[in-house]
């Protein structure tokens, strides 16, 4: 049965004097990135020993400068992988490994000896500390919690002694931080900082996990904002944050944590962890990034993070992904459309990014324009035109794209989305084809008088002959429309007119588009040549055409 009675509410602290809420983040936090041990533990089949060197590499070339790297006490191919990576020197001078272990002594010398030979290291220690897993888990009061994070901070300090020659850093887990009592959180902390006796030159890292994400973002700030009042030695510590995501707000926290005076956060390519996964890496640094701050990272080849996360852990990349999915930066709403291509069109390299519904600039991830468009039976006049524009360079008058997207949104209703290439199709076929009699070969204009009127002579190749026509007007346009009406025996009337170049230089192509009435019926056409003029004549031609293979009677006429 579906049964809220079931649940409780949250014990929130009660914190009035919350600080968090005004600060802003100005500064990226060092990052910590735990794919190989969190998001390895939580995969149905653990990486193998090549994909957990392809993570390794991806997450080195990406900039993190600290990596948890496995839990070698608990699984010997974490041990062999700390050894390869020591022993085959593939650890940079600036990146430091981190290794997980509970406390426990026999886990922490065993730690130890997988990282003898490395230059410098962290060991990571944790216990469980929150009421439930106290009292159902540990069956433990609470001094027999802090007594365990003090016999395991003593041990990681003891063993350290024995390895002279590698720089260590220690660090503490209250695991289950957030479901913790804070106070007691900062007591248990505490003591073991009382161990460690850490100094501003020599930190310790207290890293609080959020294992279960119980409540709001917001409550878990609070909570970090309190513990970094109360913990002591304040300013020899690191303070990291390990968010898990299972009410989908471990960014939000791990963001607002920073707010609540972090330093450091843990988390995931993509987040893959733990159940709903760990803090998504990927998302944080790019939010960090879309607000001018330097994330420190290079995630600009998005194709390769996603293809490797994708290769190590099995798991897919969703398409809504944030930043990275296949989808984001694709709009299908027609008005989404019309205002991305009204913003990119006065976007220039200089000034700062400002273009409606795209929150970065896709390049900057390796994603490009021409897959920002797409288009649907949802899509407007923006997004035709914009595909018409960036893939053939042709760039269609207002009236013409409303027509267009019509006949395309028509065509597309029965199926999904439309390529670029069928949109093309569409456009040649409704104004640029036709199937009548008439064919352009050749015309002639020559100023005629000092009124500048135009004499104008046509070659025609109808179905059977070559014919010339010949008419006089003060416009090119207006003069062959004349000639066609005489021969024809039929009104045309120019009604809207364009032409537009398709390209750069002087001899590019002009494409002429014209909405036509001949005898009360009304067409549009298009036509494209490198005399511009010519391009509108061929587009009447066209219109007329069309007219034609509607009147058989006219047609034999011809
Ligand atoms: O989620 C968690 O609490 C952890 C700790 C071991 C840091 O992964
Ligand atoms: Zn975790």
């Amino acid at each position: 049965m579906f049964d809220h009675n079931k649940y409780r509410p949250f014990a929130a602290i009660q914190k009035a004097d919350r600080k968090w809420p005004a600060n802003r983040i100005e500064a990226t936090p060092n990052w910590c990135a735990v794919d190989l041990r969190d998001g390895n533990q939580a995969l149905i089949e653990p990486m193998n020993v090549s994909q957990k060197q392809k993570m390794w590499q991806l997450l080195v070339d990406i900039g993190f400068k600290d990596i948890e790297v496995g839990f070698p006490s608990a699984s010997q191919t974490d041990f062999d992988f700390v050894r390869w990576l020591i022993e085959e020197n593939q650890i940079p001078d600036d990146v430091t490994i981190q290794v997980l272990v509970q406390a426990r002594d026999e886990l922490i010398e065993r730690t130890y000896e997988s990282l003898v030979g490395a230059k410098q290291a962290i060991v990571h220690v944790y216990n469980s500390t929150s009421p439930v897993q106290r009292n159902k888990v540990f069956k433990l009061d609470k001094q027999g919690i802090i007594d365990i994070a003090i016999n395991g901070a003593k041990k990681v300090a003891s063993e350290a002694n024995k390895y002279p020659n590698t720089k260590w850093t220690f660090q503490y887990s209250p695991e289950s931080f957030s479901s913790t009592e804070t106070d007691f959180a900062i007591d248990v902390c505490n003591a073991v900082i009382n161990v460690w006796q850490p100094t501003p030159d020599n930190k310790a890292i207290i890293n609080l996990p959020a294992t279960v994400e119980c409540a709001g973002p917001n409550v878990f700030a609070d909570q970090v904002e309190t513990f970094c009042e109360g913990v002591s030695n304040r300013d020899s510590l690191v303070i990291s944050i390990h968010t898990h995501n299972d009410r989908g707000c471990a960014v939000a926290a791990a963001e607002m944590a920073i707010l609540a005076g972090a330093d450091r956060i843990e988390g995931t390519l993509m987040g893959n962890g733990e159940r709903t996964g760990n803090m998504d890496l990927i998302t944080m640094a790019m939010n960090l990034y879309s607000q001018g701050i330097d994330p420190q990272l290079d995630l600009s080849d998005a194709k390769r993070i996603t293809r490797t996360v994708e290769e190590c852990t099995n798991i897919p990349t969703h398409a809504r992904h944030p930043w990275m999915g296949d989808l984001v930066y694709t709009a299908f709403s027609g008005s989404h459309q019309d205002a991305i291509k009204k913003c990119l069109d006065v976007q220039t390299e200089n000034e700062p990014w400002d273009v409606a519904y795209l929150p970065i600039d896709p390049k900057d991830i390796g994603r490009d324009y021409q897959s920002v468009i797409r288009v649907n039976s949802q899509s407007g006049k923006g997004g035709v035109a914009y595909i018409l524009e960036q893939e053939y360079g042709i760039q269609l008058p207002r009236w013409m794209q409303i027509d267009l997207s019509q006949k395309v949104q028509k065509i597309s209703e029965g199926g999904g989305e439309i390529s670029s290439q069928r949109i093309y199709e569409i456009f040649k076929q409704e104004y640029m084809h036709s199937n009548g009699p008439l064919e352009l070969l050749d015309y002639d204009i020559q100023a005629k008088g000092e009124n500048g009127s135009k004499n104008m002579h046509i070659q025609l190749q109808n179905e059977h002959d070559n014919i010339r026509i010949e008419s006089q007007s003060d416009g090119a346009l207006e003069a062959f429309c004349n000639a066609l009406t005489q021969y024809l025996d039929m009104s045309i009337d120019v009604i809207q007119y364009s032409q537009t170049s398709l390209g750069t230089h002087t001899q590019s192509s002009a494409l002429a588009s014209l909405e036509i009435t001949i005898s009360g019926q009304t067409f549009k056409s298009c036509a494209i040549d490198q005399d511009s003029l010519k391009a509108s004549f061929m587009a009447i031609i066209t219109a007329c055409n069309r007219h034609l293979s509607q009147q058989p009677l006219a047609l034999k006429i011809l």
